[in-house]
């Protein structure tokens, strides 16, 4: 199992720890345009080998895509991250030249890999890829729904006063402040639905400071967060590089599935060896589907932004 994860930034760099802690791929490559980073973070990073213990090897190389040859796996985190006050939709002018242009590289050395998209804003260039690639829908996900997830089960643990082992929940919608769609119905507490627990008013602030959790830290951090993305990634790459079948809402490209297509927006998928196996179709009220639908109008509206 060969992963290469372009952009030795923050996330990058805190995607190949994680995989690595984890152990579960013989490589990692990191590649980055910045001379001498991605060889200095790899080496960093190999030096933490002994001490948590990984066999995973890593790569480090300045733009040279031949070192990416045969991967499994390709992630692309390329691109600037948010500053304070700024939306991920903003990022579009710049992030999509250069995730176009990394994909198509990407492809070039590695024609059966799958692709995580990270780069913001995250579903409009999940689409691009795409558009780039032409890459059966099975092996584009976007990475935004995992990491939305994480934040909800954090911030309902939070309300709740409970671990977050006792806490289950999933975001699904867009990767944007405004167009998530927290599943506060939906979410539990030992098989629980947490309104039995959270006032409609608590549970409503949930949902907002879920909503806002990247901006949150964008605020506190004066650039986008990294821990949380790196480790939503590297969950999403172990379940492929595992075959796990696992259900995680990614930004995947809609067929008429939620009523919706020409679009990728999150929600749950089956994540195994082939990708994306499965898109599962969930019951949704008619609040959540309205909800659902203004997302999809948002993200839409970002994607007819491109220059595809
Ligand atoms: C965030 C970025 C990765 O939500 O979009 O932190």
């Amino acid at each position: 199992m060969k992963i290469t994860i372009v952009g030795a930034g923050a996330v990058g760099a805190s995607c190949a720890e994680y995989i690595a802690i984890k152990n579960f791929a013989s490589e990692v490559v990191l590649l980055d345009i910045k001379e001498g980073v991605a060889e200095g973070k790899a080496m960093d990073l190999m030096q933490c080998a002994s001490l948590n213990g990984f066999d995973t090897r890593i790569v480090g190389s300045t733009n040279d895509y031949s070192k990416s040859a045969g991967s499994d796996i390709v992630v692309i985190t390329s691109g600037i991250p948010r500053k304070p006050g700024m939306t991920r939709e903003e990022l579009i002018g710049i992030n999509a030249g250069i995730v176009k242009a990394v994909s198509s590289s990407l492809l070039e050395h590695s024609p059966n890999a799958i692709v995580i998209v990270v780069s913001n804003p995250m579903d409009t260039m999940t689409y691009l890829v795409h558009k780039t690639t032409k890459l059966p829908r099975n092996r584009i996900i976007g990475m935004g729904g995992a990491l939305d997830s994480a934040r909800f089960k954090y911030r309902l643990a939070e309300a709740l006063g409970a671990p977050i082992s006792d806490v289950d929940g999933m975001v699904i919608g867009g990767h944007s402040d405004t167009g998530m769609v927290p599943l506060a119905r939906h979410a539990t507490r030992n098989s629980v639905k947490v309104t039995e627990f959270l006032s409609a008013e608590r549970l409503g602030q949930v949902t907002e400071d879920t909503k806002v959790g990247g901006a949150t830290l964008t605020k506190l951090l004066g650039t986008s967060a990294w821990y949380a993305p790196g480790a939503a990634v590297s969950a999403l790459a172990q379940a492929i590089a595992c075959d796990q079948k696992k259900m995680v809402p990614c930004s995947a490209l809609l067929q008429g599935e939620y009523g919706l297509k020409d679009l990728c927006i999150g929600v749950p998928v089956i994540l195994g060896r082939n990708g994306i196996e499965k898109i599962v179709e969930l019951k949704l009220d008619a609040a959540e589907k309205a909800k659902m639908h203004e997302s999809a109008e948002g993200v839409t509206k970002t994607n007819n932004l491109l220059e595809v």
